[in-house]
């Protein structure tokens, strides 16, 4: 079952109104937060990036953290969601409908939400072999930190890769590397771990801070500074994070090995520290 607009309906009973703005404009924010063993991982962080990109795109929730926990957890009830399942949960808010305008309608308008889980395995293969990535233009706009609908740059530019026969790409500007199409990028150096900065040009993404903050607590020096391509071809290992990704070894990018071409020993550390915390982490 899913959530949409204040009701539970079954897949294919729920509806769009022709002029919503996430549907004209990609107006809304979303999140996409893992679960383990049928528990909700990290979900206190995925509401302080939601409401901070509802306020980047300036738009009020009608929902208190609380609501919007109590639908998370229904979801789980509602869909048989149990110790034995591993899957996601997807959280949408559009701004709502409105007579198509591209300015923010001054009033009368109501955020619509929706939100629904499915089941998803881990990709427990390619965190063992690693996967292919193609260096890409990041064609996407300027604030890339709002976790907002608008992912057509997105969807190009992991095609690009795709058509080239990569699993993913490794997003530059101008030869400044950014991240990846939905995670971010991480470069081993000497021991030491390098990720652009947390600023308008990558999403924060949660995964991302939770590498930093196992790694720093391991004694593991991580710069928070940009780095281009140059730099990418002669990392000792790369890998990317994400929600779903988690912590992924690149092996290859435009079909050259990256480092030994095998998966490396700081990738198999941050894994084995990210495994502990995913298994520490609490009940929400
Ligand atoms: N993507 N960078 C981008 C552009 C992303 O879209 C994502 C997440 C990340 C990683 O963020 P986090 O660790 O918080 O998941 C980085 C989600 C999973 C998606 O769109 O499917």
């Amino acid at each position: 079952m899913l959530y949409v607009d204040g009701k539970w309906v079954e897949q294919g009973e729920a509806a769009v109104q022709p002029e919503d703005r996430g549907y004209n404009f990609g107006d809304g924010i979303y999140e996409v937060v893992r679960i383990y063993q049928g528990r909700l991982y990290q979900w206190d962080a995925h509401m302080v990036r939601l409401y901070r990109s509802a306020r980047e795109i300036r738009l009020t929730l009608p929902w208190s953290e609380a609501e919007l926990t109590a639908i998370a957890r229904q979801l789980l009830v509602k869909n048989n969601i149990t110790p034995a399942d591993d899957a996601i949960l997807y959280l949408q808010i559009t701004r709502g409908a409105a007579p198509r305008q591209h300015d923010i309608p001054a009033d009368g308008i109501r955020p619509v939400i929706m939100a629904f889980v499915r089941r998803k395995e881990r990709p427990l293969k390619e965190l063992q072999t690693g996967i292919s990535a193609k260096l890409v233009a990041d064609i996407r706009w300027l604030r890339c930190d709002i976790k907002t609908l608008n992912l057509l740059g997105a969807v190009l530019v992991k095609q690009e890769a795709k058509d080239a026969g990569a699993a993913d790409c490794i997003l530059h500007r101008d030869g400044i590397v950014t991240e990846c199409s939905a995670a971010n990028l991480f470069a081993v150096k000497n021991g030491e771990l390098y990720t652009h900065p947390a600023n308008h040009l990558i999403l924060h993404g949660i995964t991302r801070q939770t590498v930093i903050d196992l790694a720093q607590q391991a004694g593991i020096p991580v710069h928070e500074q940009a780095f281009d391509t140059t730099f990418v071809r002669q990392a000792d290992e790369l890998f990317l994070t994400g929600t779903t990704s988690e912590v992924m070894p690149i092996i290859s990018v435009d079909g050259q090995p990256v480092g030994s071409g095998q998966v490396g020993p700081m990738v198999r550390k941050l894994q084995e520290l990210f495994e502990a915390n995913i298994n520490q982490s609490v009940q929400v």
